[in-house]
């Protein structure tokens, strides 16, 4: 059994994975200015999985961008184990990006790559030789029900087979905090329910860090130690719900009343914001 590294985040003695503190973000259009994201604080500790809901165009993807260090805040600053993510003029710490790991809406993987090739792209880039990286790329292939098809193409696999690449791909290099936005929204529910599983599988062998956004009420629920509302305009966070549901978690906690209390709780405060 895997020790949850949050036990000893909690107490106290380690300094947090990412540290998020007054984080803004403008963007300036010839129609004017947009608050994409303002005010943001969010403490996120070694092994926490948090997952980010709320109304389209609240700023979700904005944030997530800014601590994958591909976006630049306007204000505030983001530090990732104690250091910050982006220093002068807009460049990104490089040490503390190779810590990441980012999973998009789609999988965005390259038709011209093997599904081995995708996986182990990521350590080809980091100058892996080419035994090694096709030998992590295989296991991770396996980890996440890929066997079989190494050597197929992108175009050959289903949506959801193809996120799970992604995912692969994503955790080959290892990464300490892994950035999802939307990974499972284009799936099918039995597809989805079984991503979830995966994934929390997958998650709690790496002990990795997870920031999760979705637009599904019960999945940031079922994933989640803590479910951070957003609402728009400008992207502030609401309220951040606890979900202290001891894991692995099974399927059949959506049917618990504890459970649909903080859904219910969740989707009645995101009713309100229309
Ligand atoms: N590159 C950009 N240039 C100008 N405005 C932008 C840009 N990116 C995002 N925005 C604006 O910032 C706001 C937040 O957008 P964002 O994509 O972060 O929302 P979101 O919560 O991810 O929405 P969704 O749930 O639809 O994916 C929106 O008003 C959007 O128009
Ligand atoms: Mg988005």
């Amino acid at each position: 059994m895997l020790t949850p590294t949050i036990e000893t985040s909690e107490a106290g003695t380690e300094t947090p994975r990412l540290e998020i503190k007054g984080v803004g973000r403008d963007f300036h259009t010839k129609a004017g200015v947009t608050h994409a994201v303002s005010g943001i604080d969010l403490t996120i500790q070694r092994g926490e999985f948090v997952a980010l809901i709320g109304r389209s165009g609240c700023g979700k993807t904005t944030l997530l961008r800014m601590i994958g260090g591909l976006l630049a805040p306007t204000a505030g600053t983001i530090e990732v184990d104690g250091k910050s993510l982006w220093r002068e003029n807009n460049h990104v710490d490089s040490s503390a990006i190779t810590k990441l790991g980012f999973v998009f809406q789609e999988s965005n993987l390259f038709p011209w790559f093997s599904v081995l090739d995708n996986i182990a792209l990521p350590l080809k880039l980091r100058g892996v030789g080419k035994k090694e990286r096709r030998a992590r790329a295989a296991d991770l292939a396996d980890l996440v029900g890929l066997s079989g098809f190494e050597r197929s193409y992108p175009r050959e696999l289903s949506g959801g087979m193809r996120q799970r690449a992604a995912i692969a791909r994503a955790l080959s290099t290892e990464p300490e905090l892994l950035l999802m936005d939307e990974p499972f929204g284009a799936l099918d529910a039995l597809t989805r329910e079984r991503m979830n599983l995966e994934l929390q599988r997958i998650v709690l062998e790496t002990t990795s860090t997870v920031v999760f956004v979705t637009h599904d009420i019960p999945e940031a629920v079922f994933l989640a130690d803590r479910v951070v509302h957003m609402t728009p305009r400008p992207g502030r966070i609401r309220q951040i719900l606890p979900a202290d549901f001891p894991k692995p978690r099974a399927v059949d906690l959506q049917t618990t009343p504890e459970f649909n209390d903080i859904v219910r709780s969740l989707r009645h405060d995101l009713d309100e914001e229309e």
